[in-house]
């Protein structure tokens, strides 16, 4: 019998959709349990500010399934260690605060649901003393120790869909569309996006390019008689012995903003190639809109995990998809690190047999 009577659950990070999944069934597994959920708001801003944690019943997470972003709200504020938090009861120290509020608001253990800045908070935490589970979640799917997130699905068929309509009009004018999408250090979302997609050029973080063997293979393909042509590129994939493009610079433990990527190449494949390019950048349409039923239901696997875990009391674990089976893993084997497309990976190969062109 699990001495838990009392969890709360947050959302961390940027969105993703199946968010609302996983709250869905903490709350309904929980409360099935004789548990009671508190949803604490905007990540830990819930135990900071006194009002912005509520009680969650199973009529609260009816319906939300299917939402996109997080009934919870969610903050991205880099590293939260770094400064003093001003509330309407004084300054405080962030971690002594966070401390502090846990024991007074009485609750047993917390799931943290955020991607690896939420990952590294909570064990940051859990070492202090709170017992806690993390959910992973990106939608770049770069998460060590989890074969995939909630979001990715989503992300990746929003891509496909996407590489689809730009293939129609990239034909009837016989141009060349780049289509920019997220993944900064992992180009998990281009490949699965792009093979799936049918393109014909993916550039990836984990292949620095070069343009000009970039123009070459969409050249070639004019010869074959094909006179357009798909690039698909991560926001976070560079020209050989180039920087990455960002929008923003690094502040405050703020990562850097990134985006660019996508007209830079569009710009070098115009004059290389001679040929009329376009560019889009899908940017957030892929975090927003309902999760695929993948998604769904791997958020909800992992939500019914994570309580599990904590009326077993097997605190200070990430849960992670390891199929058939969702399985706990110390959070601490996975902060920090980064899951980026392995060279040899078998999508990557069998994209580059079909005469896929990676610019390298
Ligand atoms: O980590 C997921 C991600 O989608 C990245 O690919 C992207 O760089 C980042 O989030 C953008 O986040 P935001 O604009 O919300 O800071």
């Amino acid at each position: 019998m699990s001495s838990v009577k009392k969890i709360g659950v947050l959302t961390g990070g940027g969105d993703a959709p199946g968010l609302n999944a996983v709250i869905r069934a903490v709350v309904k597994t929980a409360c099935n349990a004789g548990v009671t959920v508190l949803g604490l708001e905007n990540s830990f801003d819930g135990l900071i500010y006194s009002d912005m944690a509520r009680p969650l019943g199973p009529k609260d997470v009816t319906g939300i399934l299917r939402l996109g972003g997080t009934i919870l709200g969610t903050v991205n504020r880099g590293n939260p260690f770094a400064v003093p938090i001003e509330t309407s009861e004084g300054t405080f120290n962030y971690a002594d605060r966070v401390m502090e509020m846990f024991h007074k608001i009485e609750l047993d253990a917390l799931v943290c649901i955020g991607g690896d800045g939420t990952l590294g908070i909570s064990y940051e935490f859990y070492k202090r003393g709170i017992p806690l589970v993390c959910v992973p979640k990106t939608i770049d799917n770069d998460i060590v120790g989890t074969t995939s997130c909630f979001g990715f699905d989503t992300a990746v068929s929003f891509a496909t869909d996407a590489i689809d309509r730009l293939h129609t009009t990239a034909e009837a004018h016989r141009r060349v569309m780049v289509v920019e999408v997220m993944g900064r250090n992992a180009g998990w979302i281009a490949l699965h996006g792009g093979v799936a997609g049918g393109a014909d050029v993916i550039l990836i973080p984990e292949i620095p390019y070069e343009p000009e063997k970039v123009a070459e293979s969409i050249l070639k393909r004019d010869e074959l008689g094909a006179r357009f042509s798909i690039v698909v590129v991560a926001e976070g994939a560079t020209v050989k012995n180039q920087g990455r493009i960002i929008v923003e610079a690094a502040h405050g433990g703020h990562a850097e903003r990134l985006g660019g990527a996508g007209k830079a190449c569009a710009d070098a494949l115009e004059h290389l190639t001679g040929k009329e390019t376009r560019h889009v950048v899908l940017g957030h349409l892929q975090r927003g809109g309902a999760p695929t039923a993948f998604d769904r239901a791997l958020a909800t696997r992992f939500g019914g995990k994570a309580v599990e875990l904590i009326l077993r009391g097997q605190f200070g674990k990430m849960v992670a998809n390891n199929p058939p089976d969702i399985v706990p893993i110390p959070i601490g084997e996975v902060v920090g690190k980064t899951k980026t497309v392995p060279l040899d990976y078998d999508l990557l190969q069998t994209a580059r047999a079909l005469g896929v062109s990676f610019g390298d």
